[in-house]
């Protein structure tokens, strides 16, 4: 193994274990990633001896708390390059930011009669808000198509995007095919129809750095878990133009500026979008992962990926009987399959008895199995910390999954 990835895993003592009497080989970093000590220290620490509610104390702790809170919001604002702190709004996940954003930017700039445009690729969480809002408001919701290599159809966008089209949403890097999607140049069309873009990043910003300002997006979502950070935490990042537009999406506590029975002013960005007590401690413990990151010689990190989902692509195409779904160009270090005759849950329950975790079933992605006639795939999905050996294991626990079924 590398000695720099070596390095890296041994901050992962999750990964030094053994499951059905094998060493763990953990494939299923789309769903989530692990979490480097860095952050299980700085989520206990919270716990042992800061932990007290933020922006409603006057005491110690709530302050150090909120303070904690806020410079893990600046950490997410630095890495993702937003121009503002109000631009950076604490969610539950990328499933909650778009739902926010399909909610209060529907509520702001969608009617009857207009549009919304996504891909065929995206995840259900890109898809559903949006159908959602189309139902509600009498909109249509659009579909941009991609070919059997797993790439969007471009030209298609310039036939989609018309005067009544208010939002384009897409998957900055498939969950199921990998792809990483030509953010630029649609960004480009549609903003040439003064049609704003928001980027589902959950599976995006972990395989490559984001600058939303160079990228001129107006909304970019992403999960913290799948980010080497804890679970329930999330961001949106949106366009102050947009956010300031845009009315809160729950309301409660901390999303208000003053509150009587008569009338109710909210609280300034972007805490107008933070109802409630905010997962401040997973806010926290995201910021710890970001700081983690921003700590590793990224390059070598990305040429890592790179070879773990060349060497992977090679090894199972040799496999005779497997189809794999996504040849994209650009793509991200997943590799989604099937076995002819076997179905997916049986070659990931063989592959589990081997130590080997994956992925199996629709992936939440039900239109992208539509697309090539399938009820479900298998996903190797691999992070930082994976190495060849364990792409090795993937490839004997599928040959070996192939002459039991
Ligand atoms: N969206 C996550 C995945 O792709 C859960 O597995």
């Amino acid at each position: 193994m590398d000695q720099y990835i070596a390095s890296i895993r041994s901050v992962f003592p999750i990964l030094d274990q053994k499951v059905h009497g094998k060493d763990l080989v953990y494939l299923d970093n789309g769903a989530t990633t692990q979490k480097p000590l860095q952050v299980l220290d700085k989520l206990q620490k919270m716990h042992l001896s800061l932990n007290a509610n933020i922006h409603r104390g006057v005491h110690y702790l709530s302050e150090q708390s909120t303070q904690e809170y806020e410079i893990a919001r600046e950490r997410v604002r630095a890495f993702m390059g937003a121009e503002s702190l109000s631009e950076v709004v604490f969610t539950a996940g990328t499933t909650a930011s778009i739902n926010l954003v399909a909610f209060s930017f529907g509520e702001a700039y969608v009617q009857a009669g207009d549009n919304i445009v996504v891909s065929e690729m995206e995840h259900h969480s890109n898809i559903v808000p949006w159908q959602m809002l189309c139902d509600r408001k009498g909109a249509q919701l659009r579909v941009l198509h991609f070919d059997d290599k797993g790439e969007l159809i471009l030209d298609e966008l310039d036939h989609l995007l018309d005067e009544r089209t208010r939002l384009v949403a897409v998957a900055h890097a498939s969950n199921s095919l990998g792809t990483i999607n030509p953010l630029e140049m649609i960004i480009q069309k549609a903003h040439a129809k003064q049609v704003p873009v928001l980027v589902d990043g959950a599976q995006g910003i972990v395989h490559g750095k984001v600058d939303v300002k160079a990228l001129d997006c107006d909304f970019y979502t992403f999960s913290g878990h799948k980010l080497y950070g804890p679970t329930g935490i999330g961001v949106l990042y949106g366009k102050e133009k947009y956010l300031d537009a845009m009315p809160p999406w729950q309301g409660g506590g901390d999303m208000v500026k003053t509150v009587s029975f008569a009338h109710t002013t909210y609280a300034d960005l972007p805490l107008k979008f933070e109802a409630g007590t905010a997962n401040y401690i997973g806010a926290i413990g995201l910021g710890e992962a970001i700081d983690w990151i921003e700590h590793l010689d990224w390059e070598a990190c990305m040429a890592h990926e790179k070879a773990m989902l060349d060497y992977a692509t090679n090894s199972l195409s040799e496999i005779e009987g497997i189809r794999i779904f996504g040849q994209a160009e650009k793509k991200a270090s997943l590799i989604s399959f099937n076995l002819t005759g076997a179905h997916p849950y049986d070659v990931g329950m063989i592959l589990d008895k081997m130590g080997v975790a994956v992925r199996t079933g629709t992936l939440c992605c039900e239109p992208v199995m539509q697309h090539y006639g399938m009820t479900g795939v298998v996903r190797a999905s691999f992070a930082l910390y994976n190495t060849l050996e364990e792409v090795d294991r993937l490839a004997q626990a599928v040959r070996r999954a192939q002459a039991m079924l």
